[in-house]
């Protein structure tokens, strides 16, 4: 297969998963559709994927790493739902479709969010086949997850607006907001490898910021249909971004070292390495 038909192959897969686990949600409840709404909207399921690509790169268990890779993607779309909030980003179009809170009304949307949030770890509880792994991994997913990580980024980048942090500030707040689950990903194909959490990060640290360096530029050069989300929103709330501090130019090339950086530390996985090399050359080209 190529990457291509590889990338193809684990989202399908990823998507079944996904749904398998939304019918197990909870019927006749508000919430549990709206849960399973964002869920099932599409997205790229970036997280999952590199999740089981580090997991095959590794000759680790790729259904394993499947595992943690879909409770991954609850706690992303949670992030979204409450990202989109008219409180947090004020957002009225996700994945192409109405965003929660306009769907279903913001106490549902933030309830849908806390349920995504807490099933990622019940599904773990229920999936995963090697306990001591699923609590490695658990432990690694919740510091990335909570006020250390994503929730922490989350924060600081509510006050990086309409005020012009540096870009080393910037920096963490992308690696905290966007790389932390990101690292969560690499750490799920790890973990089902039988290595430490920490092992992929060399190459997840660097994947994350480029991702979140070129949804900075495609904020502002991408192409709406395809991004499935409003765009310039970041220049017209005044957010410190890569683009908005730096330049279109600089970002495109900070964007192209955080990539090479990635790809070269894509020697941990040995002669399995090409596809997570052309997984980072995709996302540095990416149009959503
Ligand atoms: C959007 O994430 C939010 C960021 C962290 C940049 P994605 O670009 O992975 O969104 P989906 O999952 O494909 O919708
Ligand atoms: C979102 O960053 C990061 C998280 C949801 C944790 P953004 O606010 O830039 O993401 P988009 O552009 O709305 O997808
Ligand atoms: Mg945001
Ligand atoms: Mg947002
Ligand atoms: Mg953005």
């Amino acid at each position: 297969m190529n990457f291509s038909e590889k990338l193809k192959d684990y989202t399908t897969k990823i998507n079944k998963a996904l749904l398998l686990a939304a019918e197990q949600f909870p019927k006749n409840n508000i919430v549990s559709e709206a849960m399973a709404y964002s869920l099932l909207a599409g997205g790229k399921r970036i997280r999952p994927v590199i999740a089981v690509a580090v997991a095959e790169s590794l000759g680790g268990d790729v259904d394993e790493a499947l595992c943690y890779g879909c409770a991954l993607e609850m706690i992303h779309t949670y992030s979204l739902i409450h990202d989109d909030l008219p409180c947090m980003d004020n957002d009225t179009l996700r994945r192409g479709i109405p965003t929660c809170h306009v769907k279903y009304g913001e106490a549902y949307a933030l309830l849908a969010g806390d349920g995504l949030l807490t099933y990622a770890f019940e599904y773990i509880t229920k999936n995963a086949k090697d306990k001591a792994r699923a609590f490695d991994f658990m432990a690694y997913l919740s510091s990335m997850a909570g006020i250390g990580g994503m929730v922490g980024g989350q924060t600081d980048d509510i006050g990086a607006e309409k005020v012009k942090v540096g870009i080393d500030a910037l920096k963490s707040i992308h690696a905290r907001k966007t790389g932390a689950l990101i690292n969560a990903a690499g750490a799920a194909g790890a973990i089902a490898a039988g290595k430490d959490a920490s092992f992929a990060e060399g190459y997840t640290k660097s994947l994350g910021m480029a991702f979140q360096i070129k949804d900075d530029i495609l904020d502002v050069e991408g192409d709406a249909e395809k991004m499935g989300k409003t765009l310039m929103k970041d220049m017209n709330s005044e957010k410190s971004t890569f683009v908005t501090l730096l330049g279109l130019d600089e970002a495109k090339a900070q964007l192209d070292a955080e990539t090479k950086k990635a790809i070269e530390a894509c020697e941990i996985f040995g002669t399995r390495k090409d596809f997570c090399i052309s997984l980072a050359k995709a996302m540095l080209e990416r149009e959503n």
